[in-house]
């Protein structure tokens, strides 16, 4: 299950790659936000970082405006990697080396057609466990 959440900036992205996971199939949890209302970023990280954090969802999805607001508030969480990424060798070094668990991207950043790509790259990498990796991804926490 891939947890999705966006605010107002994000709403019309995450409806494509809603639609574009769907077709693919995933099964896909929409937090919200539910339409282009101006509203608060942090209400829908927290929901999606908690989605994750308790292995509700395997991986998360969040999009505002430029994904910062977003990636700022899921990384508070303890056992979330959340990675901004706007390019795809970003989206496959993050699966890789970080084992990151949410993707956050901004939409007045980076356009649907790039967004999807950004994603498949995101969902279709796993983690390489490579050992120097597994060290460093357990520094984060200590
Ligand atoms: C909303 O205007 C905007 O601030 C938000 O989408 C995001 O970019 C915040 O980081």
């Amino acid at each position: 299950m891939i947890a999705i959440g966006s605010d107002h900036g994000g709403f019309s992205l995450k409806a494509e790659i809603i639609a574009h996971l769907q077709k693919r199939g995933f099964e896909v949890k929409d937090f919200g936000t539910y339409s282009e209302e101006s509203c608060d970023y942090p209400v829908y990280a927290k929901a999606v970082a908690k989605a994750v954090v308790s292995g509700e969802c395997e991986k998360g999805i969040l999009i505002c405006g430029t994904g910062i607001g977003v990636s700022i508030t899921a990384n508070k969480f303890r056992g979330i990697r959340a990675a901004l990424c706007g390019d795809c060798f970003s989206a496959e070094a993050t699966r890789l080396h970080n084992d990151a668990n949410i993707l956050a991207m901004g939409a007045r950043v980076t356009g649907p057609g790039l967004a999807l790509k950004i994603v498949d790259t995101f969902l279709d990498t796993p983690f390489s466990g490579d050992e120097r990796h597994i060290r460093r991804i357990s520094m984060i926490e200590e």
